[in-house]
């Protein structure tokens, strides 16, 4: 980076600026990734100022193939960045009149940095959501189809991580794909606040020259215009939102990662984790080690700091634009990148899952998960479902300290507990007729899972 062009504010300072300050103060090395959305606002305002008769078309003409070649140069990694401009929007207006020469100066009429830097956030962050939302529907296929494959499996499910009831681990599977649906909804919510332009409230009071501030939005995507000038400069709602989203789809993120990581512990043996999704231990030469699930669960922390940064960051800043809100870029560009790459390392990594279905039936049939359908059925024997209850702890306790399951009970030992067990009662003491049996809206039956398949793929 060089250090000496010449300011573009200089006019009334008697003295330059404090090395140290110009290195502190200069936004340049992070926010040269807005670039491209910054020279597509400065393009947009240019053409509305133009159709305004506020400059010249040959003015605006010369300003947007300047603007354009800039583009190239950046793109191509060509352009010089330059920590004495600042940022990114003075590193690009001071190289369009190194460029095109005087005639560019006339760009920045009836704009401040103020109302640009807000209007390049949203440009970036309605990109990065579209981008996230795209990713998000293709980790959704992924989980369908793989729960497809995983009807009829059958693993424990979880209370207190105590074995349960059984259930399907497609069930299982599509309550992963209802989390990140969820997701997705908030981010399309979020989205809509996002999509509004700031243009034109300039520095904090608008703009004496008759813009067309309609005109500039239409050009740029956006569904509106900021309301009040004050508020668009300021208002960094819209970057805690996503924040907040992120947050939520990184603790969703964090939790499957959790249960990978259980599953495929030799303790557990659930899964297995294919081989380039693991590392090894430099010691111990037996480990394989479930890295990515477990990044993930750890970069669940530094998204919900970027949400505690912007939120503390906002806290009590008077109106308008304050210097503070250049800090909202880091956590906000970070924040959309450690989602991105999560998204990824789920969407490569979860086909490639391999479940051990033995491992998992073996673990429903250790835990007595059948014994509620025991005490359903005797419920529907005429017992009222607190009998029911008890009578089945006492049964579960006899199997305890006989070292059986309970359907390895003998009969007339169940029956000496209560003479309304019959021998239908195994029926109800199977893995197949326990998820079987919850087969509404919902459950975990193998045709309510196709049926949510079904669903999900409609929606996809
Ligand atoms: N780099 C600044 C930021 O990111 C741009 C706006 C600067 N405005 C100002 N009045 N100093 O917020």
């Amino acid at each position: 980076m060089g250090t000496e062009p010449e300011k573009l504010w200089d006019g009334r300072f008697s003295e330059s600026t404090d090395a140290f300050v110009e290195a502190f103060t200069a936004s340049v090395t992070f926010d040269q990734i807005l670039a491209a959305f910054d020279i597509e606002g400065s393009i947009a305002h240019a053409t509305m100022l133009c159709e305004q008769n506020i400059i010249s078309t040959e003015a605006f003409e010369q300003i947007k193939s300047g603007l354009l070649g800039i583009l190239d140069e950046i793109r191509n990694g060509q352009f010089t960045w330059s920590v004495a401009l600042e940022d990114v929007h003075m590193n690009i207006e001071s190289a369009l009149i190194d460029r095109v020469g005087e005639v560019a100066k006339v760009l920045h009429t009836a704009r401040s940095r103020n109302d640009q830097v807000a209007t390049d956030i949203r440009l970036y962050l309605r990109h990065a959501i579209d981008q996230i939302l795209d990713q998000i529907q293709a980790l959704a296929a992924v989980l369908v189809t793989l729960a497809e494959k995983e009807t009829e499996t059958i693993m424990p499910g979880f209370t207190h991580l105590q074995v349960a009831q059984p259930v399907v681990f497609g069930h299982h599977l599509m309550a992963w794909h209802e989390m990140i649906q969820r997701d997705a909804d908030r981010l399309r919510d979020c989205r809509k606040r996002v999509n509004v332009l700031p243009l034109g409230a300039a520095a904090l009071a608008g703009t004496s020259f008759p813009i067309e501030r309609a005109r500039t939005a239409e050009l740029l995507g956006f569904d509106r215009v900021a309301e009040n000038s004050l508020d668009a400069v300021s208002d960094r709602d819209f970057a805690i939102e996503f924040c907040h989203a992120a947050s939520l789809l990184m603790m969703h993120l964090s939790r499957w990662s959790e249960e990978l990581v259980l599953w495929s512990s030799p303790l557990v043996g659930f899964i297995e984790l294919p081989d380039r999704f693991c590392t090894g231990s430099s010691i111990m030469p037996q480990k394989k080690n479930p890295d990515v699930p477990e990044l993930v669960r750890g970069k669940a922390g530094r998204v919900y700091g970027s949400l505690m940064s912007l939120l503390t960051l906002m806290k009590s800043q008077p109106l308008a634009y304050n210097k503070d809100n250049q800090e909202d870029k880091e956590p906000l560009f970070d924040t959309v990148n450690t989602v991105r790459d999560c998204l990824r390392a789920f969407t490569d990594m979860l086909p490639h899952l391999e479940p051990d279905r033995d491992a998992m039936r073996e673990a429903a049939l250790k835990g007595f998960a059948t014994a509620t359908d025991l005490a359903d059925y005797l419920v529907r024997k005429g017992i009222a479902f607190r009998d029911a209850h008890h009578i089945v702890g006492r049964l579960v306790s006899m199997a305890i300290q006989s070292g059986v399951d309970l359907s390895q009970l003998e009969l007339s030992a169940m029956q000496s507990v209560s003479d309304k067990i019959d021998s239908d009662v195994f029926e109800s003491l199977t893995l197949e007729g326990s998820v079987n049996a919850r087969a509404h809206f919902g459950g975990t039956a193998p045709s309510s899972v196709r049926a949510a398949i079904a669903r999900a793929k409609e929606s996809h």
